[in-house]
């Protein structure tokens, strides 16, 4: 049932609360990641393959966010990443991800506007990919993201194109184009690459965004 929900998923079936996101996620999380990977999902493989174009050094930090279930982390792993932290806002989630034994430090927590438990310039890398999505996460948390990402450092995003580009239909935070342009404007990172990710899931394209931090 969840891998169809999210097959069709649109703004009409998500969850219309942090509360109900939370809560899908922690009663899917035992079943996550064989229905993702029935599924041919592409994100993990597609950020990864960025990450190792940008950050080719492998003793990088990486900072997981929402990192969910750790189907990014068993990818950054294969790559050889050897420091990989992790974030999501749902415990059983992190629970699973404890048990792959593949993240160093992994903290439980709502990435917001709000200042997370985390240094700043902690990252060489930070990634993000499918918490772009109505009632998850949104554009207002790039400041925070930077913040914990080292000046020179990189973030990757990946996403869903339809949320990219419709993403002010969507109503949660929207205008991803004028958020990324007022990073650039304050100085806070440069926009580096923007690559197509043919069939992200199911038949949904998507797209990987990577930034430099300064
Ligand atoms: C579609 S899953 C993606 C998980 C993982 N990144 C992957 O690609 O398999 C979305 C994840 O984002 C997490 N999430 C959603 N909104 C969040 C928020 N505001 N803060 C932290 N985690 C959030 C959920 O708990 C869930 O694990």
């Amino acid at each position: 049932m969840a891998s169809s929900f999210l097959l069709e998923a649109d703004k009409a079936t998500w969850p219309d609360t942090v509360q109900g996101t939370r809560q899908l996620y922690d009663n899917w999380a035992k079943t996550y990641d064989p229905e993702l990977k029935q599924h041919g999902y592409n994100g993990p493989t597609a950020t990864v393959k960025a990450l190792v174009k940008w950050v080719p050094d492998k003793t990088a930090r990486v900072m997981d966010i929402a990192c969910g279930t750790g189907l990014i982390g068993e990818e950054l792993l294969k790559e050889g990443y050897s420091s990989i932290d992790g974030l999501d806002m749902s415990a059983e989630s992190i629970k699973i991800c404890k048990e792959k034994n593949i993240y160093g430090r992994l903290v439980c927590s709502e990435v917001t506007t709000n200042r997370l438990d985390i240094d700043n310039d902690t990252y060489d890398a930070t990634v993000c990919v499918g918490c772009f999505v109505p009632h998850h996460m949104n554009e207002e948390c790039f400041p925070e993201l930077a913040r914990i990402t080292k000046p020179g450092g990189f973030l990757v995003i990946t996403m869903k194109q339809a949320y990219f580009d419709t993403s002010e239909d969507y109503n949660y935070g929207g205008k991803f184009e004028a958020a990324i342009q007022s990073m650039v404007q304050q100085g806070k990172w440069e926009v580096v690459a923007r690559d197509h990710v043919e069939g992200y899931f199911g038949e949904h394209n998507g797209v990987t965004l990577v930034f430099k931090i300064m």
